[in-house]
């Protein structure tokens, strides 16, 4: 199984270019196969993740093609709605993206029940409310979702919970519906609004995107575009953070620093220096990081996404720090892998009360999911000797080229295949 050997001591300086952000492509890949005219999509990163939706999508007869590492050219002129389900598939949580398009297009989607990080128990009551307020007959049969209209009109939508999930699945449908939707208590993620913009430029009728409030005139269809999706706020959070982790100077490319405003704020309360561009921010940490509270909350809140990235850093700083998960209820899986590299935190139900430490030793660790892993990397990166990762599958779904990025920015991390390998990095770096 391949894994990740780290070397830690390095503090990483330079810079890094981030890629666009998974969890846009992913919506927007789905809202790609809804109409029959060809879609250019730039700036859409090269992943585990999207690259299983775009092989499903091959699947449904849809034409997909890479004219570069980072362009994508759709058409699903042909498309067919066939069920959808494979072993891949059921690994990632945007699967069911393919509802609300599939459903807007041809008012019939089945599709296998999503996946995804194992972070909590991830209901999508929200989804299915929403469809059947749009006209939808919904169920869960054998594991799948199945969703059927005869048609689709629009309806006046109250979420119950903010749900970035269900704001973006109702979009896509209400898009072909006839009439007016108005989602109400919206998620306003960077990549709800980067959706909504995708669509409107294939014809759509989004307006409030952003805001609580979402309204969506229908129309009868959609034509094709050329756009190019936004930068990945968590990845951009995750190199912020390695340089508080480090004491680094990280300089992140190609951002947009309205989306990081939670990040960037925590990390000057915790003493780093940052020094903000157009499209970059610098994050300079020379001294040890102060520790500070954190509550995970929707957009413009701190996101739950960046919960590791963040606890790992305070585990390191001087004094005690409390971090509370109020998005996902089994978000803290990684602090048993994080306290056997020396750290003390102590979890009581969705609060983690973290005692910092001056050091991380290393250890053999494995990820449990794809942001709790980055994290795990980045106390890697700083604790004493050497440290092992495996399961960096679940880290190389959502960050594309991860380790040769850390190791540009001077980290000492190698991607190894077998024991050899393992054992060559250790004499070489002993
Ligand atoms: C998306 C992101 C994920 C991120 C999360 C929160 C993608 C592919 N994934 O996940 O990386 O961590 O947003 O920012 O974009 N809920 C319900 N019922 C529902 C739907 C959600 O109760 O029908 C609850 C969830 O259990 C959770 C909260 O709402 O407590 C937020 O979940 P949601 O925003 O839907 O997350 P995802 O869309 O799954």
């Amino acid at each position: 199984m391949d894994k990740y050997i780290i070397k830690g001591g390095n503090p990483l300086v330079g810079e890094v270019e981030i890629t666009g952000a998974k969890n846009a492509a992913l919506a927007i890949l789905a809202a790609s196969t809804m109409t029959n005219e060809t879609v250019t999509i730039e700036n859409m990163p090269d992943e585990a993740d999207t690259n299983v939706l775009l092989g499903t999508m091959n699947d449904l007869g849809v034409f997909t093609h890479r004219t570069t590492r980072h362009t994508v050219r759709v058409n699903a002129a042909k498309a067919r709605n066939f069920p959808i389900d494979n072993e891949d598939i059921k690994k990632i949580r945007a699967s069911y993206y393919l509802i609300g398009a599939l459903l807007g297009r041809f008012k019939r989607a089945k599709v296998v029940l999503p996946g995804g990080c194992a972070i909590g128990l991830r209901p999508i009551d929200q989804h299915m409310k929403g469809f059947a307020a749009l006209g939808a007959s919904c169920r869960i049969e054998h594991g799948f979702i199945i969703a059927e209209a005869k048609e689709l009109h629009g309806a006046h939508i109250y979420l119950d919970v903010v749900s970035v999930g269900a704001t973006i699945n109702i979009m896509m449908a209400a898009t072909l519906a006839s009439g007016q939707t108005i989602i109400e208590n919206a998620a306003k993620e960077p990549h709800v609004v980067d959706l909504a913009n995708f669509l409107n430029s294939m014809g759509a009728h989004i307006k409030g995107a952003g805001t609580d409030v979402i309204r969506i005139r229908g129309v009868e269809k959609l034509h094709g575009t050329d756009y190019a999706i936004i930068p990945d706020q968590i990845e951009a959070g995750t190199f912020m953070m390695a340089s508080a982790v480090t004491r680094g100077d990280i300089t992140v490319t190609n951002i947009i620093p309205k989306h990081l405003e939670s990040i960037s704020a925590k990390l000057k309360e915790m003493g780093c220096e940052l020094s903000e561009h157009d499209d970059a921010v610098r994050v300079i940490c020379k001294d040890r990081i102060r520790s500070t509270h954190v509550k995970t909350l929707p957009y413009p809140g701190f996101p739950t996404d960046m919960q590791p990235q963040i606890t790992v850093a305070l585990g390191l700083s001087a004094g005690v720090s409390i971090v509370t998960e109020s998005i996902f209820e089994n978000r803290f899986k990684y602090i048993d892998e994080l306290t056997s590299m020396g750290a003390n935190i102590k979890v009581e139900g969705s609060t983690a009360i973290i005692s910092g430490v001056e050091r991380y030793t290393g250890a053999h660790i494995a990820a449990p999911d794809l942001r709790a892993g980055a994290a795990l990397v980045l106390a890697g990166l700083v604790a004493e000797g050497f440290t092992t990762i495996d399961n960096i599958r679940f880290i190389e779904r959502g960050y594309e080229d991860f380790y040769m990025k850390l190791r540009a920015l001077g980290a000492t991390i190698e991607r190894v295949e077998d024991e050899r390998s393992e054992q060559r990095f250790r004499l070489k770096y002993a």
